[in-house]
């Protein structure tokens, strides 16, 4: 991130501060987070996205990582923000996100979840299935609310990532077809419940996508749906959203795209949509997650155990694994990494970084290159693990879930605390 760099002695500096320091007050494994990187981040996707002709809202995506603080600095920065359980509607509302800046996601939320939402004032409900439809309706006419929502279709693209992250391909589980018709079944059912406003059409077609030729399709055919709505209905409605997905460069061979680029392609495709089909452009939301979050943070971890296999590479242990970044054992995900506690003029030897957790599959960066005299006590630093790592972190083999430490000018705050072995044995009743 733009606060890195490396003092006399070759350690690395975050925000000013040197990771050994770091590490001695905090702990290894440990998130860093660059909080000035953050807001500029979201910043810089409030700013792309409200700049002149483009009207529209940026719902950070909670489930890349959602705490407290980080509520707090997209409230600050005029974001507003995508929850997809109870829980992350918890947090936000503990942190004092506004209601009407929150919108809920899911395939199946609970009738607890929906109440809570619908209780919190959310700004939408994104619906996802016939059955949900209903119980909403019912649950915000109960509580005597005209609940704002939109509909989630699935428009067909097959986005070029990782099957288990593409979302808008037929054959999965999220949102209601619009070439078989639900979605248009869907429109029906919402417009006939006088408890539910319909505002909108929603489409997600997946993540870590740097091609916006998906986007564009995926805008093109939801303002179809808006046509077709408006031809059947006499209605238009005012907004769309296009979800998340932006990615992120996680080793020097990606090469993502601005945010600012992104909204004028965007906003153009839709306004060139809606002139052609001779309705008024809605308003645009986009959801990025990763986007923001991703690239703001680093994990440290520390060498523990080395060992040369001959002819192969060699394997580097370190203090943490897949219980603090699943990803690459998930979805094969590719990461760099660095010796970040002293320099060195060794030549590079070709190692996998693994982790502690009793399963082979525990590899934290498949393929890399590390300083031939590394030795158990360094640190090494895996960049880009903001998004996904520490909100998909686990207690295999009761691992305790590592910190999150935001750094700012010189300081450092631990922002969510490391577990420690009462955390685990509080919820174990025995
Ligand atoms: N909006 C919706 C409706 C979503 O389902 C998602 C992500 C986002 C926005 C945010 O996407 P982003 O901008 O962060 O790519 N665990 C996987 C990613 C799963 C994404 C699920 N939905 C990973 O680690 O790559």
């Amino acid at each position: 991130s733009r606060t890195v760099a490396r003092n006399a002695d070759g350690v690395v500096t975050v925000g000013g501060l040197d990771v050994a320091a770091l590490a001695e007050e905090f702990g290894t494994p440990a998130y860093f987070l660059d909080e000035d990187d953050f807001r500029a981040r979201a910043r810089a996707w409030h700013e792309a996205f409200s700049s002149e002709g483009i009207d529209a809202d940026v719902y950070y995506a909670g489930k890349a990582f959602l705490s407290k603080a980080i509520v707090r600095w997209l409230h600050e920065e005029g974001l507003s923000l995508d929850v997809c359980s109870g829980g992350e509607l918890a947090v936000a509302l503990a942190a004092g996100m506004p209601g009407h800046r929150i919108a809920l996601h899911g395939n199946n939320k609970s009738p607890y979840e929906l109440e809570q939402a619908v209780k919190a004032g959310v700004g939408h409900i994104v619906v996802d299935s016939y059955q949900e439809i209903d119980r909403l309706a019912a649950i915000a006419e109960s509580q005597g609310v005209r609940q704002p929502v939109l509909i989630r279709v699935t428009v067909g693209v097959e986005a070029h990532t990782h099957e288990f992250i593409a979302t808008a391909h037929e054959d999965q589980k999220f949102g209601l077809s619009l070439n078989g018709g639900a979605a248009a079944e869907a429109v029906r059912r919402t417009l006939a419940h006088g408890s539910l406003e319909l505002r909108g059409i929603h489409s997600h077609i997946g993540s870590q996508i740097f091609d916006t030729a998906g986007f564009e399709v995926a805008a093109r055919r939801v303002v179809g749906l808006l046509a077709e709505i408006r031809d059947e209905h006499g209605i238009e409605l005012p907004e769309i959203d296009l979800g998340g997905g932006l990615g992120i460069a996680y080793t020097s061979e990606d090469d993502p795209r601005e945010p600012a680029e992104i909204a004028a392609s965007l906003a153009e495709i839709v306004r060139r949509e809606c002139a052609a089909a001779n309705l008024r452009a809605p308003r645009l939301s986009v959801e990025p997650g990763r986007a923001i979050v991703g690239p703001t943070a680093f994990t440290l971890y520390e060498v523990g155990t080395i060992k040369p296999l001959e002819h192969l590479r060699t394997y580097v242990s370190v203090d943490g694994g897949m219980s603090d970044n699943i990803r690459t054992a998930l979805y094969d995900a590719e990461y760099s990494v660095a010796l970040v506690s002293r320099t060195s003029g060794a030549e590079p030897m070709l190692v996998r970084v693994v982790g502690k957790h009793c399963e082979s599959g525990d590899i934290v960066v498949r393929d890399a290159f590390l300083p031939a005299d590394l030795a158990a006590g360094d640190l090494i630093a895996v960049p880009a693990t903001g998004a996904y790592c520490r909100s998909m972190a686990s207690n295999y083999n009761h691992a305790l879930k590592p910190p999150v430490v935001a750094v700012r000018d010189g300081s450092a705050r631990v922002i969510v605390r490391r577990e420690t072995e009462e955390d685990l044995l509080r919820l174990d009743i025995g």
